[in-house]
């Protein structure tokens, strides 16, 4: 039996071109609020923190924005990914670090700004990762995380759970903007502001950037066909599977008292 972060490793190992080459995560709205947002508060010579990088997007979308990124994943084939793209791009201020986010190995309070974009829906411990991004953010540092969003109601979420599970052995949850409120004040966060935006994903395509076997894209397609009206609406189900998703951007500082609490200037 293996660990989950093996089965994160085996899932994302040889995957690591796809995801450079994947339109959902080479682009997006998301990608341009994100740069508008830090281009605006954080100075030229910031340093920064990409957490769970993947083929490193985000890392590309915030370079010209900072004097240092640090681009951390645990798969060393995604690590090298973005190394041979930041070279072909000349973004010689990307660094890779081989880590996981629920254990940081960087110094305390020394970034400006920690992101992360489409990954912490696979960490087992966010609680942990989310206070480790705060150790190591200076006080009124700033937070950038992008995921897709859970939902609210209850009956959409569990099949929306059900189907990203279904599809990457990987996933463990997408967290509703409820949730990920809480979560950022317990950790620290204070200043949250919140944008989403709908996504469509191509059936076809998504399945196979995860190599989803066709036992487990038959039972997703069986979930999805047996789904309520109320599911079928809510996620814009269409008759070849794809469907609507929202990917949900939040943006915090990182509290001076370490509450989560206090309000800053
Ligand atoms: C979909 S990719 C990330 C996409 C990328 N951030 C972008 O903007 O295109 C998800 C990444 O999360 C990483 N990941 C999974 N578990 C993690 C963990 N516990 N800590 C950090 N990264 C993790 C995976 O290795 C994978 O590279």
């Amino acid at each position: 039996m293996r660990t989950h972060l093996q089965t994160n490793l085996d899932q994302y190992g040889t995957q690591a071109q796809a995801y450079l080459d994947s339109p959902v995560h080479a682009q997006g709205p998301d990608l341009a609020q994100a740069q508008a947002l830090v281009g605006q508060a954080i100075p030229a010579s910031g340093q920064a923190l990409d957490v769970g990088c993947g083929a490193g997007h985000l890392s590309f979308a915030l370079a010209p924005h900072v004097a240092r990124i640090v681009a951390l994943d645990p798969s060393p084939q995604m690590l090298a990914t973005v190394q041979q793209a930041a070279q072909a791009r000349g973004l010689r201020h990307i660094e890779t670090l081989q880590s996981s986010a629920e254990s940081l190995p960087l110094p305390n309070a020394s970034f400006d700004l920690v992101c992360s974009r489409y990954s912490a829906h696979h960490w087992t411990q966010l609680e942990q990762a989310l206070k480790e991004m705060r150790r190591v953010l200076k006080p009124g540092g700033h937070l950038l995380l992008i995921d897709v969003q859970g939902e609210e109601d209850a009956l959409v979420d569990s099949h929306l759970q059900a189907i990203e599970l279904l599809r990457d052995r990987s996933h463990v949850r997408n967290r509703a903007v409820s949730q990920w409120r809480a979560l950022l004040a317990d950790a620290g966060f204070a200043n949250v502001a919140h944008d989403s935006w709908p996504v469509h994903i191509d059936f076809p395509s998504w399945v196979a950037r995860m190599r989803t076997p066709a036992s487990r894209v038959a039972m997703i397609r069986e979930v999805q066909t047996d789904a309520p009206q109320e599911v079928h609406e809510a996620l814009a189900i269409e008759p070849d599977g794809s469907f609507t998703f929202t990917t949900g951007l939040f943006w915090a500082r990182a509290s001076k008292d370490g509450q989560g609490r206090a309000t800053l200037g």
